[in-house]
Order: C-alpha cells, then sequence, then structure tokens
C-alpha cells in the first residue's frame, strides 16, 4: 500500500476532560501538521515540511480540521428507510412503524440494498464506527458485514434477539437465536475490521430464557459484544417491572442475566437510578447517549453530566439511535446533546462534546487503542471537517476567536456539509 499523508491542523485527545484535574490538557491541536498512513494505519504524526513532498503523496486539506473519525456508540440500519415516522412514544412507534419496516429484511436483497445506502450514508457524515442493530434475520447481517467488509470499515453489528411481544414474522427462540448468533460469530467476528455484537432488542421482546441464552453466548465468545436498549421510555420502565417482578429494576434484568461488563452498551438510559449508574461503573458497562432520538420520541432528557460524575464515572458514547434518531449526523447530534445537558441545568462544550464524538466513543466500545485518535498505531480513520462548507459557517468561523470556539460553532451549525472527506483504514471513502 502507498505511503500516504494528509497535511492540515490535527485534533486528537489524550485523556478524558470529564476526569482529568486539567481537561483543556486532554486535548491537542496542532496546527499545519501531516498525518502520515501507512498500511491503513496512522505512521507518524509531524510537523509539515516541504522535503516531505518527495517520498510522500501529500494531500492538502487548507481551512479544515483533521478528526479523529466520529463513533456512533448506537444505530439500527435496517430504519433507515423510516426515519421521522410521525407522532408516537416509544412502545406504539415500535408496533406502528418499526416492525413492519423490519419485516421487510427477510429479503436479502432489500437488506443489501439499504445495508450500501446506510454505510454510504455513515461515511458522509464522517462516522467510521457505529454499533448497529440489524433484524431478527440472518440474512440482514450477512448483508451488513459484507459491505462493511467491502468498505474496510470497523463496524460492530448483531442479529436481534426476538422471542416474544412483537410480530410471528420477527420473533426467534432462545434456541434459535443462540445458534443463529454463535454461526454469524463464527462467520464475521474479528473477520477484518468486522465485530460481533450479540443483541437482545430489549428486555420486553426477549424471555427471561432468551436473555440468559445470550448471556451464555457473550461469555463463550470472549472479545464479542452486547447491545440492548435500556430504560428509554417511563412505559416502557413500568412495562419492564410487570414483565420481570422479581427483579430489582431495569437494569437488574440484564446484570442477572450476565448482560453487564466490558463491551456491554446500553442505549438510551435515561431514567437511570443512582443505583443503576453505579451497577454500570461497576461492571464496565457502557451508555450510549442518543439525544436526536430522545427529543423525537419525547423519551426524555439523559443526565450525562451524572453519568460522567467524578467518583463513579459511566464509560458514555454518543448514539444517532436511527431511525427514532433524525440525524446521520455526530455534529448534529451533538448540537442537540448540548441543548438536552442545558434542559437539565448543566452545559457540553466543545472539548467534552468532541471528546464523546471521538476517543470517548472508542472507549465506550473498548475500542480506544486502536480508533478514536490520530496518533501513531492507530487505525487510519480520519474526518476532515470543513470550517467553510457553507456561507454562513464560513462567515461565523472568522469571528471565531480560537479553536474551541471553531469546533463549538461546528456542533451548532455543522452537519454532512461539513464533512470534506472521509478516511477508512488510510483509504479516501467519501469526498465532498
Ligand atoms: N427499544 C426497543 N427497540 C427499539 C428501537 O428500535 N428503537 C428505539 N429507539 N428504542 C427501542
Ligand atoms: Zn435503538
Amino acid at each position: 500500500m502507498a505511503r500516504r499523508a494528509l497535511r492540515g491542523t490535527v485534533l486528537t485527545f489524550t485523556g478524558d476532560p470529564f476526569l482529568a484535574e486539567d481537561p483543556a490538557a486532554t486535548l491537542s491541536i496542532t496546527e499545519d501538521a501531516l498525518v502520515v498512513m501507512e498500511d491503513g494505519v496512522v505512521a507518524a504524526v509531524t510537523p509539515y515540511h516541504p522535503d516531505h513532498e518527495r517520498a510522500l503523496e501529500v494531500v492538502h486539506y487548507p481551512d479544515a480540521i483533521l478528526c479523529p473519525g466520529f463513533i456512533d456508540c448506537h444505530v439500527h440500519y435496517p430504519q433507515t428507510q423510516m426515519i421521522g415516522a410521525y407522532g408516537a412514544q416509544l412502545l406504539d412507534w415500535l408496533n406502528r412503524y418499526t416492525f413492519p419496516t423490519e419485516e421487510q429484511f427477510a429479503d436479502p436483497a432489500h437488506a443489501a440494498e439499504v445495508a450500501r445506502l446506510f454505510l454510504a450514508e455513515l461515511l458522509r457524515n464522517g462516522t467510521t464506527t457505529a454499533a448497529v442493530y440489524c433484524t431478527v434475520h440472518p440474512q440482514s447481517v450477512e448483508a451488513f458485514f459484507t459491505e462493511s467488509h467491502r468498505l474496510n470499515t470497523r463496524m460492530i453489528a448483531g442479529k436481534m434477539l426476538m422471542d416474544r411481544n412483537a410480530p410471528a414474522a420477527l420473533l426467534d427462540t432462545a434456541e434459535s437465536g443462540h445458534a443463529d448468533s454463535k454461526a454469524l460469530i463464527e462467520r464475521w467476528h474479528g473477520k477484518g475490521r468486522q465485530l460481533y455484537a450479540v443483541t437482545p432488542r430489549f428486555a420486553p421482546t426477549s424471555s427471561p430464557e432468551q436473555l440468559e441464552a445470550a448471556g451464555r453466548l457473550w461469555r463463550e465468545h470472549p472479545g464479542t459484544y452486547l447491545q440492548t436498549h435500556l430504560s428509554e421510555n417511563e412505559a416502557e420502565v413500568a412495562w419492564v417491572e410487570e414483565l420481570f417482578p422479581d427483579r430489582h429494576g431495569y437494569l437488574d434484568v440484564y446484570d442477572k442475566a450476565g448482560l453487564t461488563g466490558r463491551r456491554a452498551i446500553f442505549g438510551h438510559a435515561v431514567h437511570l437510578t443512582e443505583a443503576e449508574f453505579a451497577c454500570c461503573h461497576r461492571t464496565g458497562s457502557a451508555l450510549a447517549h442518543c439525544p436526536t432520538s430522545n427529543l423525537f420520541l419525547g423519551s426524555g432528557m439523559f443526565r450525562l453530566a451524572e453519568a460522567k460524575r467524578r467518583g463513579r464515572p459511566v464509560c458514555v458514547g454518543l448514539g444517532t439511535d436511527l431511525g427514532a434518531g433524525t440525524s446521520f449526523s455526530q455534529l448534529r447530534t451533538l448540537g442537540e446533546a448540548y441543548k438536552v445537558a442545558h434542559a437539565n441545568g448543566t452545559a457540553l462544550d466543545a472539548l467534552h462534546g468532541f471528546y464523546l464524538a471521538t476517543r470517548g466513543g472508542a472507549q465506550a466500545l473498548d475500542l480506544e487503542r486502536i480508533i478514536g485518535s490520530i496518533a501513531p498505531g492507530y487505525e487510519a480513520d480520519i474526518v476532515v471537517l470543513d470550517l467553510k462548507a457553507t456561507p454562513l459557517l464560513a462567515f461565523r468561523m472568522a469571528h471565531a476567536q480560537d479553536w474551541l470556539e471553531k469546533l463549538f460553532v461546528l456542533m451548532t451549525l455543522g452537519d454532512d456539509r461539513a464533512i470534506r472527506a472521509t478516511w477508512v483504514a488510510g483509504e479516501l471513502r467519501h469526498a465532498r
């Protein structure tokens, strides 16, 4: 593979600003740097010098920021065709829109078409890694990993497990769900950059037997993930308490089934108790904060500052949660996360926001040693943020005093237009 380099202002984090004594010191911004890429990884980050042009193919990005590829910790690829379904809260929304949509993924050709469009859209938005829910059909997973493997994107995905409280066409059984997931793990986990997540949809659609089987499967395959939904909506939380009367709340259902721990990712967690935050901290379980979805479905306000509280911090990443979420863009997601933080009486500045979208997401996914930073040895997944993407953005940037203000303006005004290019493992995969 050719030695190539990207020239521009490089942004990367060296620590967690939520926890550091000196939060600002965790952010490194290097103007006019050169990111040398070789065999899909970053070989060096050095100050630019014209001599480099002799030995390397240099791509120059003026008026831009080279940022680690964005990380989406919770998203449903089959729901791409139903973004913006009107008027319902979670449980009604699932029955009215989501289940009929997901039934279509029995058809492998449909799954392949949507997987292609979905992954192209992620890259158009600068997202290079995501934790993705497929449908209950193994062929939906096959379609997704096939396309991701072709693009060489680092993706986490899995077959949904559902053996009750959904239409018959979407149900598996504890045994068939286990067997189908196991076969997919053997076929895809660790193939190229693909990683598998055991994926019970949420407690209401899995019997206790299926949750137990999911726990067993996850334990039997170290290195795989566990992803599911947790405490998103008040009616959902009440239903889980009805379905599992002998458990001490929603998270306890998962904990007792062996579904908490490092590499467990829980979506939403809007209505967590202090005991549940403490359980996530103790077990190393991560939360995916999905603000556009929580606002769209009227689910509530995730308490980010509470989750990241020093003393018992919980790993948190950002999720778009499409199709309940309303944008593929992590910049738009950050803009809404800022408003949700405000509604909670706190705030989210660019320092903490960009951490969540990059290294924080990587940490939530237990991948912080290979993605989420621009440094030697890291996989070369890089998004080029355009500071002049629109006339308004260019004008506003001219009035920004420093890099943090520019980044915050991107959180407020930025969307897919601000993604000038997306590099995946050292290869250009999107250019605007
Ligand atoms: N809870 C269970 N399934 C889903 C889903 O598909 N989307 C969201 N937002 N919440 C869920
Ligand atoms: Zn979801």
